[in-house]
């Protein structure tokens, strides 16, 4: 999760250990580094914090050298263990690799290294790539060849950074996805994820682009595609402050979580979708046989997370016809649910620790039922406990008001009801399939609503001095709505409420009063049209009572034009997967709305990014 690299004149383990500390709000949970030194090759690795990785060092010092590497690994693939924190080394222990992202056919390239007699010690993706890089270099006798070389047979999403013995003055970096941003100084250079890794030595900074390898040297730093072409470098200057650098420049963590939703989402369907359009999910440990024998879903889980359970349910139902209960985890295990072996309960869970979420599966696992989690942080309690873990892949999550962990937990829910209904051959067969390919472009869709969202938080700002927002939504969109309120009592401290679109008139119509702002998310006027056409009478009803309608719609849907005070686009989405894009904008105005009324975006009053206690 977090990388440092250095070549210079300076103590290279101090600079890098310094470098990871200013990475830290990254979260993460093993540390390692290495050191070519005296002809040979120095590493040191430790699961959990930075301080047991130094007091390690102090125990074992590693020779001084000037060149050094370093990473945080926040655990995805395999625990957080000393064996699986990284640098990985080849067998000579020559070569040192560090890596953050998923290559996708290191099954194939470690039963190849391990034809040609090579020693893989580890179950991690990164370890392959040691040897690679130790083979192509044994031929190029150049790093950063032997790189380029490697990353042209590596499918998945991947940076590397890695050193080798016999270059000790070189330092090789190499991007596709996650970022790597390159520090130059004077007679130093520096490689890291972000800035704020290197600012207190430099601010003059090159961010690499897709696909491209970096040398660092002392006097200079060259940048290749892959395939060795030069490439055209953009130098900037940081002018960020240390606090501001480790937010990416953004002045909240939610601000940088909401941004990182794209990538998140992709990120969660990584891997997980073959090329054939079906779905690999080797995570979810209960068999395909056990999976047909269930009869009933019951999905626990708290806060956000619970709203992403209530979106579950549409999709579970309706892809599996399976029935499916969605139940808040404090209340599930008090009124003595009806469990048993065929019940499949799933947990949802950001953090793994919250401890109402733990207490019913506890008590689901009591009563014969498997538990499934899905969960953000590997190792955590939840996914130890359960029989299976669907791991959403959404790096950590800093912001108490969940985001990203939030759209993850759709994509996960989306993809265990999808594999689902592949094992057991519903008659959405079809449908399933044309999803399928749906989700695998979803994240352009939601790079698309951040794009337009400055009216968004224009709106927001102009809302600041109101007391309620209202929130309304059918089918998905209902617990969108629910979503959208949550997060407006989180974070603005306002008065908010989601309700059934349809339920208005049997109560809560009697809010609207003049000028209230009320949220209406509407479905897509295509497929379930019938929705389409109740909610824009339902607008038309608050409306006529004085409501000031903030209308989020599908392009294209002019039906509601006439009716929307603001309308706010989200691009064509299938019905069920709408909540991926329709979430964003409330998340936005939400966030603005409380920078507006001056709070706390990160850590609102009162509560707790994980609960431990019930
Ligand atoms: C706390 C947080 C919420 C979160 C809920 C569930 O209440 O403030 O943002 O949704 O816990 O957390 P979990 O880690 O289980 O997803």
């Amino acid at each position: 999760c977090g990388i440092v690299g250095y070549v210079g004149s300076q103590s290279a383990l101090e600079v890098v250990m310094a470098g990871l500390k200013r990475l830290e709000y990254r979260g993460y949970d093993s540390a390692g580094v290495a050191v070519p030194a005296d002809g040979g090759l120095a590493a040191a690795k430790k699961a959990g914090k930075l301080v047991n990785l130094e007091k390690e060092l102090t125990e074992r010092p590693l020779p001084t050298g000037t060149t050094g590497i370093g990473h945080t690994r926040w655990a995805t693939h395999g625990g957080p263990t000393d064996a699986n924190a990284h640098p990985h080394l080849d067998n000579a222990g020559r070569v040192a690799v560090v890596h953050n992202g998923i290559i996708e056919n290191f099954a194939v390239l470690r039963a190849e290294l391990a034809e040609r007699g090579h020693e893989l010690f580890s179950e991690t993706d990164t370890e392959v790539v040691a040897h690679l890089l130790a083979e192509e270099f044994s031929v190029t006798a150049d790093l950063a060849e032997a790189m380029r070389l490697v990353c042209r047979r590596l499918d998945g999403a991947f940076t590397l950074v890695a050193v080798h013995a016999d270059e000790p003055d070189v330092v090789v970096g190499a991007r596709r996805n996650s970022p790597l941003v390159v520090g130059v100084g004077e007679g130093e250079a520096f490689l890291a994820s972000d800035v704020a890794a290197f600012i207190a030595h430099t601010r003059s900074a090159i961010e690499l682009g897709q696909d491209q390898v970096v040398e660092l040297r002392r006097d200079g730093v060259t940048v290749t595609g892959f395939d060795g072409s030069p490439a055209d470098v953009r130098s900037y200057h940081v002018d960020w402050d240390a606090s501001a650098a480790e937010k990416g420049g953004y002045d909240y963590f939610m601000l940088k979580e909401i941004a990182e939703q794209p990538k998140a989402v992709a990120d969660t369907l990584l891997g997980r979708i073959d090329a054939a359009g079906s779905l690999t999910l080797d995570e979810v440990r209960i068999s395909a046989s056990e999976l047909r024998e269930v009869d009933k879903v019951v999905i626990v889980a708290c806060g956000t997370a619970f709203h992403a359970g209530l979106i579950a349910k549409y999709a579970i139902e309706h892809w599996t016809r399976i029935p499916c209960e969605v139940e808040l985890a404090s209340e599930f295990r008090y009124r003595d649910p009806i469990l048993d072996s065929r019940s499949l309960v799933i947990a949802i869970s950001q953090s793994g620790e919250t401890m109402d979420t733990l207490m019913a599966l506890r008590h689901a696992r009591e009563q014969g039922s498997k538990v499934l989690a899905i969960c953000n942080t590997n190792g955590s309690t939840i996914p130890r406990e359960s029989d299976a873990v669907l791991y959403t892949h959404a790096g950590p999550e800093v912001a108490v008001a969940s985001t990203k962990a939030f759209l993850t937990q759709l994509v996960a829910c989306y993809l265990v009801a999808l594999y689902l209904g592949q094992v057991r051959g519903t008659k959405w067969g079809d449908e399933i399939s044309a999803v399928i390919r749906d989700l695998a472009r979803i994240s352009g869709s939601v790079e698309r609503v951040l794009e337009t969202m400055e009216p968004v938080r224009e709106l927001a700002r102009s809302l600041a001095g109101k007391d309620t927002v209202l929130f309304l939504g059918r089918h998905v969109g209902y617990p969108v709505a629910l979503e959208g309120a949550l997060k407006l009592k989180e974070l603005a401290y306002m008065h908010a409420e989601g309700f059934a679109a349809g339920e208005l008139k049997h109560g809560p119509i009697a809010l609207i009063e003049d000028d209230l702002p009320v949220v209406v998310v509407v479905p897509s006027p295509r497929g379930r049209s019938v929705l389409h056409d109740k909610i824009v009478s339902n607008i038309q009803e608050i409306r006529a009572r004085g409501a000031r309608t903030i209308v989020i719609a599908e392009e294209g849907d002019e039906a509601v034009v006439p009716y929307a005070d603001h309308l706010v686009r989200v691009p064509v989405t299938p019905t069920l997967l709408q909540p991926l894009v329709a979430t964003v904008p409330l998340q936005v105005f939400a966030c603005e709305l409380a920078t507006a009324r001056g709070n706390e975006v990160d850590q609102p009053r009162n509560l707790a990014k994980s609960v431990t206690v019930e």
